[in-house]
């Protein structure tokens, strides 16, 4: 017996207490004094002695009584009772029983006696403990037991790592789901069975379940057959006892089924937008055709050699322009199936998703795009993020009644962890905010607490569905970011998308992809050219490159274009022009808009080496010139 008993002296009288503490006296037991009943069931309540040795009479409440109660009590029922009477006869034994207590011994004590019976109960009653507590322990054994059988009927895989991603446990739903019998599975990284190896999200899963004590996402897998499979993982961090870190608990549900079902939503909703953009789609075609019409035309009358070669130049072009047009509404329309993660710069997605628009948009509205430098890269899905940037545009344009500015913008944010607490699904860390405002009609507060609702719509039948921004909120929720809207009546509306970002700049991904021309930031250029065809392809080729271009064939209506009040940052001026040449041209604008940089173009290399001498044009492009050779020229006179 390792630890003491405890033993329970209950008598009024502290003499008798006295002499049981001198005949006890014992390292084995632990002696402790009542000196009346209610002090003695409030002790045994609360120490749970192993022995109560209960003196009979007693005033206020006599040992029979506080027998009775013990027994009634259930946590105090099994004590064993030793009745203490002075009254040796059989009366008080009768009643004793009557009352539940085990044995008897009566007063005046014979020490030996005493003695062996104290310690013969003392000892069955440990037995008997020892006995209750191994019933528990069993009972504690067939309830894991029983959870493992839960675990093992479990559809869901539900596996259990090393801190370092290794397997420790694998039940069955997780050889089912994943493809890989636990005997194969144990003691191998996850990301070897799961990923084919490749560990980068494991790790970022990892690092939040250590950080935040959870990580939640979804965990595409590849079965060994090469199927993949779609799951929604939730880990937790497995603690010791001492708090520190055992292993985490990655229960993951086949998300398979939904997912296709999703994929299936969102294309029907791309197909909606699409819908939407279809009469300016129709309308950029017929553009895209115009140019190829007249070229082929001009042909007929065959032209000079100079001319025909120019207008063979329009119709590649045009071509080129009109395929391009459609791979990108066939890339939007057929999408990626389910999701297609991939490291994004932002700067392509914005750039894209406004080329779309300009192409496509009332060309009363003005677009333009806002690139901080430096932008995060993300990992997402492009047609998704293409999908959201498109909602967002044309719920502008609707709200703008095809006048007004729309802006796109994008910066980097990293959110602290305050910040991110007060956002449902924000998480702290590195993100890229994507921003669409518009000057439009805006929104009520009304209105505004019902937007996120599938089906809410302001617009009348054939013109909304709801669907569009619900389908914005789920992808935004997909990516791990989230939206922030603000809107004034009569004054516009800015969507913030917020979505989590690696930290690192997409300087290496720009590197490798093809050749990058530099870019314009949305300004104003005003192309004066007599030949139409080449104006327009002007136009075009700098529309792609973020530019906004007014095309004008020739002085007057450049000067018209330029009284009208639209405020251009650059001039194109071809130099040969009837009436009025380049030259001219140039300085009757900038007397007009001291401001206005001009360049010229020229066909003759004579004017060329003159001109670029003399300060009234910006720089002098050589004709014929290639889109680089424009694109570099204009970038230097307008960044510097
Ligand atoms: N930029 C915006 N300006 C004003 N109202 C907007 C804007 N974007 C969305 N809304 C409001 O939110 C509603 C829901 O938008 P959405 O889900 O895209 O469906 P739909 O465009 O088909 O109506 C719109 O009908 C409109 O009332
Ligand atoms: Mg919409």
């Amino acid at each position: 017996m390792n630890h003491p008993s405890t033993i329970l002296l209950v008598d009024d009288h502290a003499a008798n207490r006295h002499t049981l503490i001198e005949l006890l006296d014992n390292p084995d037991y632990r002696l402790v004094e009542a000196a009346d009943g209610p002090e003695a069931l409030k002790l045994a309540a609360q120490l749970q002695p192993d022995l109560i040795l209960l003196d009979v009479m007693m005033p206020e409440m006599d040992g029979f009584e506080v027998c009775r109660r013990l027994r009634e009590s259930p946590r105090l029922a099994e004590v064993p009772v030793i009745m203490v009477t002075a009254l040796d006869d059989r009366q008080s034994r009768i009643m004793g029983i009557g009352c539940g207590a085990d044995d008897f011994i009566s007063k005046p004590f014979d020490r030996a006696e005493l003695r062996t019976r104290v310690k013969t109960i003392t000892r069955l009653n440990s037995y008997g403990r020892l006995l209750r507590e191994r019933a528990k322990v069993d009972e504690a054994n067939q309830k894991v037991r029983e959870q493992a059988a839960l675990i093992d009927l479990a559809t869901d895989a539900i596996v259990v790592l090393e801190l370092d991603g290794r397997v420790q446990s694998w039940n069955p739903g997780a050889e089912k789901i994943f493809g890989t019998p636990a005997p194969e599975a144990h003691g191998r990284p996850l990301a070897a069975l799961i990923s084919k190896g490749d560990s980068s999200q494991m790790v970022s899963a990892i690092g939040d379940t250590l950080l935040l004590g959870e990580w939640r996402g979804d965990l595409p897998a590849i079965r060994p057959n090469g199927d993949s499979v779609t799951t929604h993982s939730h880990w937790t961090l497995l603690r010791h006892a001492d708090g520190s870190a055992r292993g985490i608990l990655a229960v993951s549900t086949d998300q398979t089924e939904f997912k296709k079902l999703q994929a299936q939503f969102y294309r029907a909703q791309r197909m909606e937008s699409l819908g939407a953009l279809a009469g300016g789609i129709a309308h950029d075609l017929n553009n895209v055709l115009a140019p190829v019409l007249m070229a082929a035309e001009m042909l007929q009358a065959d032209p000079p050699a100079e001319m025909q070669k120019e207008m063979a130049k329009v119709i590649q072009v045009s071509a080129e322009r009109g395929a391009g047009l459609v791979r990108q509404i066939l890339a939007f329309a057929r999408g990626s199936d389910g999701q297609e993660r991939m490291e994004l710069a932002p700067q392509h997605l914005v750039r894209d998703a406004v080329g779309m628009a300009k192409e496509t948009f009332p060309k009363a509205m003005t677009i333009l795009s806002d690139l901080a430098a430096d932008l995060f890269v993300i990992r997402a899905d492009p047609t998704q993020i293409h999908q959201v940037l498109l909602n967002l545009m044309v719920n502008a344009r609707d709200a703008m009644n095809g006048v007004g500015r729309l802006t796109v913008a994008a910066e980097n944010r990293v959110l602290d962890g305050a910040f991110a607490a007060q956002k449902p699904g924000a998480k702290a860390g590195p993100h890229v905010v994507l921003r669409v405002t518009d000057t439009g009609s805006g929104m009520t507060p009304e209105v505004l607490a019902k937007i996120w609702n599938p089906f809410f719509t302001t617009k009348p039948p054939g013109k909304g569905t709801g669907i569009g921004l619900a389908t914005v909120a789920n992808i935004v929720k997909e990516h791990g970011g989230f939206v922030e809207v603000t809107s004034k009546p009569g004054a516009g509306t800015t969507f913030a998308i917020y979505l989590p970002a690696t930290g690192g700049t997409a300087t290496t991904a720009e590197a490798t992809a093809p050749v990058q021309l530099p870019l314009g930031r949305g300004e104003r250029v005003l192309v004066v050219d007599d030949e139409a065809a080449l104006g327009q392809m002007i136009q075009a080729l700098l529309a792609e490159h973020n530019y906004t271009a007014t095309v004008a064939d020739g002085p007057a209506a450049a000067l018209s274009a330029f009284t009208r009040g639209e405020k251009f940052s650059l001039a194109l001026v071809d130099l040969n022009m009837p009436v009025m040449d380049g030259g001219r041209l140039a300085k009757v604008m900038r007397n007009i808009n001291p401001a206005l940089s001009v360049i010229l173009v020229t066909g003759s290399q004579e004017v060329m080496r003159e001109q670029s001498k003399t300060s009234q044009f910006a720089a002098v492009v050589a004709k014929p010139f290639t889109a680089e050779t424009l694109l570099v020229a204009m970038d230097k006179v307008l960044h510097g």
